[in-house]
């Protein structure tokens, strides 16, 4: 699945005459329709000079949380630790920031743009513990992919 999916989204993100927000916008819904386990897929991006995440382009129900400071949530965690988060199962979690009642686990995995933290990819799932080292290889060659159109 994932090595069709690597294909896909660097087709998606050679399209130079389609604008950056909607490549963006097309590779969460790609996520989001083709690995059955990713039910919210969206990216946060550092707010200009603040110590903030601002949410990006995102599939999946609609969130209050478009704002995220640095340190809160998961999210938070990793624009100051620069290193993926996986979290088999969100209720185990003290610094969390539910999103919906139904997700069961999330994995943030950083975004860097010559060598800075400059946002991330939040991926939640419904079903418990669904993630694995090859979700984390697949969404950092995302994370690289897209840094090339920022
Ligand atoms: N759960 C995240 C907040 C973002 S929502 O999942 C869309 C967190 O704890 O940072």
């Amino acid at each position: 699945m994932f090595k069709e999916l690597r294909q896909e989204i660097k087709g998606t993100i050679t399209k130079v005459n389609v604008p950056v927000d909607n490549r963006l916008q097309q590779i969460c819904n790609l996520l989001k329709e083709s690995v059955p386990y990713y039910d919210w897929v969206g990216f946060y991006f550092k707010n200009g000079d603040k110590d903030e995440l601002k949410l990006g382009a995102y599939a999946g129900e609609p969130t209050d949380h478009t704002i995220i400071p640095f340190g809160k949530g998961i999210c938070g965690q990793v624009a100051l630790s620069d290193k993926n988060f996986v979290v088999p199962d969100v209720k185990a979690q003290d610094n969390y920031i539910a999103c919906s009642i139904n997700v069961k686990a999330e994995i943030v995995v950083p975004l860097f743009a010559n060598g800075e933290n400059i946002g991330q990819i939040d991926i939640d799932s419904n079903t418990p513990d669904p993630f694995t080292t090859e979700d984390e290889r697949f969404l950092e060659f995302v994370n690289q992919e897209v840094a090339k159109i920022l």
